[in-house]
Order: C-alpha cells, then sequence, then structure tokens
C-alpha cells in the first residue's frame, strides 16, 4: 500500500498523548523532580509546533489526571506552580502561533488561581484558526462519564431530555466540541491507558514509544504518524 493511498485512507485530525515518564527522565539524569516537567514543557511546545506543521487539527495531552491528586502535595503544588507558569508566558507564543487552547477535566477541582488563568488563555484564543491544544487537567475518563451521566439525571428530572442515544450522551463529555481521536501515543515505555479519553478510543489506533516525554521530538511524533498511516482501520465492518 502506497503511503500516497493510505494518506488519503487514514485522514489524521485528532493526536492524544499521554505525555508519561517526566519523572524518570529527572532521574535519570540526576535532576529534581520538577526539572523533568520543566522539560517535558519544552516537549509539549516542541510537539505542539510539529503537530501544527503536519496540519494536525488537534492535539489532547494528557497533563494531570484525577489520580494525580493521590501523589504527594509537595510534587502537586510545583506541578501547578509550572501549569501556572505555562498558562501565563507559553499562551503569548501559542496565541501567536494561532493555537486555540481548551482544556477537559473537573476545572472545579483545579486551584482557584488556575482555573483563572485557564478562562484567561482560553478566551485570548477562542478564534484562533490554527491547532487545538486541549489540556486534560484533573481528567479521567471514569470520571468525565460520571459527571456527563449527573448533568443527564439532572437534563432528565428537569424534563429536558426522555432517552439518550450514542450521540446525544457524546455531547455530554467534555470533549463534546472535538473529533473523535485519530491517534493515541504513549512515552516512556508503559503500556496502558490509565484511565485517559475512555469514551472517545472507541476505534483510537494506539501506539506506544520506548522514550521518555521530555526526550519526544518531531521525528518520534512523525514516526508514529507513519505507523498510523500504515494501519488498516477496520471499524467491524470487513470480512476477511
Ligand atoms: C507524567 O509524568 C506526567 C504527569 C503525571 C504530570 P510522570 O510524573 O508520571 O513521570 P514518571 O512516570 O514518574 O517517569
Ligand atoms: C498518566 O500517567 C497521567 C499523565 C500523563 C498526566 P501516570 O504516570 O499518572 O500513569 P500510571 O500511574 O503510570 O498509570
Ligand atoms: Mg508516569
Amino acid at each position: 500500500m502506497s503511503d500516497t493511498h493510505s494518506i488519503e485512507k487514514n485522514p489524521l485530525r485528532h493526536i492524544a498523548i499521554v505525555m508519561d515518564g517526566n519523572g524518570r527522565w529527572a532521574k535519570k539524569n540526576n535532576l529534581p523532580t520538577i526539572a523533568g516537567h520543566k522539560a517535558g514543557a519544552e516537549a509539549t511546545r516542541r510537539i505542539t509546533e510539529a503537530a501544527a506543521k503536519h496540519n494536525v487539527e488537534y492535539l489532547t495531552l494528557y497533563t494531570f489526571s484525577t489520580e494525580n491528586w493521590r501523589r504527594d502535595e509537595r510534587w502537586i503544588n510545583e506541578l501547578f506552580g509550572l501549569l501556572a507558569w505555562y498558562l501565563e508566558h507559553e499562551i503569548a507564543i501559542l496565541h501567536k502561533n494561532n493555537v486555540r487552547l481548551k482544556t477537559i477535566g473537573d476545572r472545579k477541582r483545579l486551584p482557584e488561581k488556575i482555573q483563572k488563568l485557564i478562562n484567561k488563555a482560553e478566551d485570548k484564543t477562542k478564534d484562533n484558526t490554527g491547532i487545538t491544544v486541549v489540556l486534560a487537567l484533573s481528567y479521567s475518563g471514569r470520571d468525565e462519564i460520571v459527571r456527563a451521566i449527573n448533568t443527564i439525571i439532572n437534563d432528565s428530572k428537569n424534563g429536558i431530555i426522555d432517552s439518550i442515544d450514542e450521540k446525544s450522551f457524546q455531547g455530554y463529555l467534555d470533549t463534546h466540541d472535538f473529533p473523535d481521536i485519530d491517534l493515541f501515543i504513549r512515552t516512556s515505555g508503559e503500556k496502558r491507558i490509565s484511565n485517559y479519553l475512555l469514551w472517545q478510543i472507541a476505534y483510537t489506533e494506539l501506539v506506544f514509544e520506548d522514550v521518555l516525554w521530555p526526550d519526544f521530538t518531531e521525528e518520534h511524533l512523525e514516526k508514529a504518524m507513519h505507523e498510523f498511516k500504515n494501519r488498516e482501520r477496520r471499524y467491524g465492518l470487513y470480512v476477511a
């Protein structure tokens, strides 16, 4: 199968990444853990630019999971400090590059300062027409589904709906504005989903890379995209 043919067959609109391995990168380089996350933030900038260059429309990045709240408080504070810095300073670069920033997750659980910075960043970039970068913050797939169900129960009590199907259910998810995920990438060699986008990855192609997130380069992204383009997506349709 030629690449040209498979590119047409497999449009790549939406990539989701589990940016894993920042702590191990810091350890490997004898640095404090937060230095791994700083290097990870640089990889995020690099990969956002690379994905935009390759005409990817949506990039959803697992930044802080619901389960990550169980890590120690010092680590959490340091990570949110870094995130605040990113939202304050990186936003100018994102805006200049025509990036639209969005977030998914249980926003109410985030520190107030972060909530404000998110509102500001989303508002500033809302009319940009380049790649949409979605940060998953205080996010997990199960939590998202349960929050959706609670809203559905309320809407049902208020007589707004009396039944639900796949399409209308999707409308209640945090990701309701975004297309399904074509390609899922996890770095660091771990081969699991870790509660990411459970509903949305029903027919996503999965790629696991053995490199730690701070070392992830445009070449690694291109390799994953190439693998994706050579896959045969069947959606249960074909008989051998
Ligand atoms: C993943 O990096 C990113 C976050 C959870 C914020 P880790 O912190 O999980 O890095 P490792 O897995 O310990 O190397
Ligand atoms: C998933 O990585 C969450 C993020 C990348 C934000 P984890 O490091 O938390 O996942 P596990 O614990 O290895 O499954
Ligand atoms: Mg990890």
